[in-house]
């Protein structure tokens, strides 16, 4: 049974591609967190679970694995700029020395990196993976320095995936990020705040993040060997997503508040090609309405959806204040 390393396992993505991998493959997953927002993963076959850094583990500890998927990031603009060491630690510095103990194991045939779109910044023409990147904050640059260090060794396969924003449900919730605070301020509060809104974005289903690395590892797919890929389903700006989602949800008399200036520079649209190109026969329109209701339906159940645990920007805060970083 082949088995996969899973950096970041219980954060937003990690909690469930794991039981997505579980579901729809025969692979042996290990995860490796931090926890900085909890165990979100459950107990289950087929999954092991070491609550720990990843700094701090060894080249032996790597030579079981056929596949790395590496989640860890302090993946939020305002949070990566709270402490810039401890962002340029975590997300690139640290990177390079895992990569130092990896990139001799002959059994890895993948090391599959979460990149981000917002290496785009701010771009007027249609992107694509030969587009120049313009990052803006700390975040997204950081990525992009480390996409680069991964493309000059290019000693292990490795899959680059620039993923869109992501929304969608998950254990480890996050409402910092736009779609999924919307669905939540229109079922709670029954409203929407706008701040700018003609930015555009490329946004991405975590259940479609989890398709697309499930196909790579499953397929071992030739042409993604050493390859960037932009993933995302669909691209529009705050104030157009505010009038689908209130269309496709149904939630009757919600404010809307427009401020039109906003501190956000970021503005870029994204070719779905290389998307499609993975995964064929997708009705793109028609995934993307249902993953909305989908994502409005398990919002709808939360319990604490004000929760600060659900906040990336509370939480580092916390963690860097409590430690004294
Ligand atoms: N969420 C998005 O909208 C989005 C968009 C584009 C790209 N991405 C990328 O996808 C990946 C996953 O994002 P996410 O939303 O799941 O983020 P997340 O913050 O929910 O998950 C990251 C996980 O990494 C863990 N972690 C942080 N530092 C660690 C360390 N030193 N050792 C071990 N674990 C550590 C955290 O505890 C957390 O569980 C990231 O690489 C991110 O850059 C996310």
């Amino acid at each position: 049974m082949k088995k996969i390393l899973i950096l970041g396992s219980e954060g937003f993505l990690g909690s469930v591609l794991v039981p997505y991998i579980l579901k729809n493959n025969n692979f042996y997953i290990v995860g490796i967190d931090k926890c900085f927002f909890g165990k979100n993963n459950k107990k289950v076959k087929n999954f092991k679970f070491y609550k720990k850094d990843y700094n701090l583990l060894n080249t032996n500890f790597f030579k079981k694995f056929d596949y790395i998927i590496d989640l860890v990031n302090i993946s939020n603009d305002p949070a990566s700029e709270l402490n810039q060491k401890f962002t340029y630690l975590t997300n690139f510095s640290n990177k390079v020395k895992l990569y130092k103990k990896i990139k001799n194991v002959s059994k890895i045939s993948r090391y599959i990196y979460m990149s981000s779109c917002s290496v785009y910044g701010n771009n007027k023409k249609l992107i694509n993976e030969n587009s120049l990147p313009k990052p803006i904050s700390l975040y997204s640059k950081l990525c992009l320095k480390y996409e680069n260090y991964l493309r000059s060794e290019n000693k292990i396969p490795f899959t680059i995936l620039r993923l869109g924003t992501l929304y969608g449900w998950s254990p480890r919730m996050r409402y910092d990020i736009a779609i999924n605070k919307i669905i939540r301020d229109v079922v709670f509060l029954k409203k929407i705040e706008i701040l700018g809104g003609t930015q555009l974005r490329f946004f991405c289903y975590n259940l479609f993040a989890c398709k697309i690395i499930n196909k790579l590892i499953d397929e071992k797919l030739k042409k993604t060997k050493n390859k960037i890929f932009n993933i995302g389903n669909f691209n529009t700006n705050i104030v157009q997503l505010s009038k689908k989602i209130l269309a496709l949800t149904k939630v009757k008399d919600v404010n809307v508040f427009h401020e039109t200036n906003t501190i956000d520079k970021r503005s870029y649209e994204v070719s779905i090609k290389s998307s499609k190109k993975l995964i064929n026969n997708l009705n793109f329109s028609k995934f993307t309405n249902n993953s909305i209701i989908e994502t409005f339906n398990k919002i709808k159940k939360d319990k604490q959806p004000f929760s600060e645990k659900k906040i990336t920007l509370s939480v580092y805060k916390q963690y860097l204040k409590k430690n004294e970083i």
